[in-house]
């Protein structure tokens, strides 16, 4: 918790439910941040301009675009729609290859533009990308892939220059499993000249959705989606903007709301998203005793006067996919602080993503650090602030909606900081919140 507030950054102020379940409604899904963003630098790769569709309009996509903008490319905003943005991106323009510095400082996501760049104009340079601040996040696995396709490599005070001209396929086994290495890569071999093949690959379907929208626009990459990735390059030939990208729902966002929604709903539907990206959440919360009915493309979570106080403990793991994400450890945590029994936590991604188990220790929950990277939560407890008004932090995009959450469900009035962190992952949080029955506002 922090005593001061910080007046330059939004904060919301939220009156907690104090445990009642009363909020009703429903949540649309926006497109996956995480997709959106990988759509975007594969735009580099064509001929001409693209369309982008169900892009969400959140910070991590402004400064993707602002990137793209400062190498030369042409962005526009097509249409504001409904649901989220339409994009025309035209790499046609590009005449740098260097990454701005202070933007990629602020976004880890911008690293994946380095292979897209390096695949069509033989070069890029570009400074250690930022991010959430969740552990060291290296970028070896991308440096060293380069240098196996015959880049070099060279690295001045945290800014990388990579030059490859001429770069051959070759079989390619990452040490570690990265969605991020895994798809630049993927986007960089579609213009190689011959077979790339990708070993020990991320299966994400963020990965795969945009697998797919290249395909359709010329590419041949296969397995997308399973751990071995190959690649028939075109020898240089730019793909043909011939569909739209559309970007699939969100699935880190569905699975924050149907968490949020087991703590505080009477009756609130999660709508427009993809309930089979969400099973290994989904799977423990119904065995946990939530009320959860899985619908085609949605997941409705109720409850009613005669239903439990309290919800079974149970265990987790952060995976790659189709393991638990870590992307919703944070806010699950949060749950199982409601939850009956002893649960043990256990981060295998990332090494610095319990920072915000501070804060809801300090609203009372009982949680002990075995390690940095696994905690156990006895419960249940009540979460409660001490003082009104007790100001709460956001440490990152994941852990600023634990802290939404633990607020909400607690007793008392909260103030939570950064939330332009929580802004970079979801959007307008707080009319959303609103428009089911909470009370949050922005300051
Ligand atoms: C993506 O990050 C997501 N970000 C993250 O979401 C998500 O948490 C993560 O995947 C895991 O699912 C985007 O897609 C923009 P990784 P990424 O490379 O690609 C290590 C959010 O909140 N590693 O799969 O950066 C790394 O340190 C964000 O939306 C290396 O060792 O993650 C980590 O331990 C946060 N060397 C592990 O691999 C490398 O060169 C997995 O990271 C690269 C990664």
């Amino acid at each position: 918790m922090t005593s001061l507030a910080q007046k330059s950054k939004p904060s919301f102020v939220i009156q907690g439910l104090a445990g009642k379940r009363t909020l009703k409604g429903t949540i649309r899904i926006n497109g996956a941040k995480n997709a959106a963003l990988k759509a975007m630098a594969a735009a580099v790769l064509f001929e001409g301009p693209v369309t982008l569709n169900n892009i969400p309009n959140n910070a991590d996509i402004q400064t993707m675009t602002e990137v793209l903008k400062r190498l030369g490319a042409r962005v526009e905003t097509v249409k504001d729609l409904d649901r989220g943005l339409s994009l025309l991106i035209d790499p046609t323009p590009i005449s740098s290859t260097d990454i701005d510095k202070d933007l990629a400082g602020g976004m880890r996501a911008s690293v994946v533009l380095t292979g897209p760049l390096l695949a069509r104009y033989g070069k890029v340079s570009f400074p250690a990308p930022g991010g959430c601040v969740i552990g060291a996040r290296p970028i070896d696995l991308f440096l060293t892939a380069y240098e196996q396709l015959g880049a070099t490599v060279s690295e001045t005070k945290c800014l990388y220059d990579i030059l490859g001209e001429k770069l051959s396929p070759k079989e390619i086994a990452f040490k570690k499993i990265s969605v991020g290495a895994t798809e630049t890569l993927m986007m960089l071999a579609v213009l190689l000249d011959g077979k790339t093949t990708l070993n020990n690959c991320a299966k994400e379907p963020e990965i795969v959705n945009v697998a797919q929208w290249l395909n359709a626009c010329g590419a041949k990459i296969s397995g997308a989606g399973t751990s071995t990735i190959t690649i028939e390059g075109t020898s240089g030939k730019l793909l043909t903007p011939k569909i739209p990208f559309v970007t699939i729902p969100d699935r880190i966002e569905a699975g924050s709301f149907i968490l949020l929604a087991a703590l505080t709903a009477e009756d609130v539907t999660i709508d427009s998203c993809e309930p089979k990206h969400l099973e290994s959440l989904t799977e423990p919360l119904k065995a946990s005793g939530v009320s959860v009915e899985i619908g085609q493309s949605s997941v409705r979570v109720t409850s009613n006067p005669n239903s439990p106080k309290t919800f079974k403990a149970f265990n987790i793991e952060t995976r790659e996919y189709p393991g638990f994400p870590t992307d919703i450890q944070a806010p699950a945590v949060v749950f199982l602080t409601q939850a009956e029994g002893i649960s043990t936590v256990k981060e295998t991604i990332f090494e610095g993503r319990f920072k915000y188990v501070e804060d809801l220790i300090l609203m009372g929950a009982d949680i002990s650090t075995i390690s940095p990277q696994q905690i156990t939560i006895t419960g249940p407890s009540e979460l409660k602030q001490p003082i009104d008004g007790t100001e709460l932090t956001a440490h990152d995009i994941r852990a600023g909606f634990a802290i939404v959450l633990a607020a909400l469900i607690g007793e008392g009035k909260s103030v939570v900081n950064n939330v332009h962190l929580i802004d970079r992952g979801y959007e307008k949080l707080e009319e959303r919140l609103r428009n089911i029955g909470a009370d949050v506002v922005r300051v």
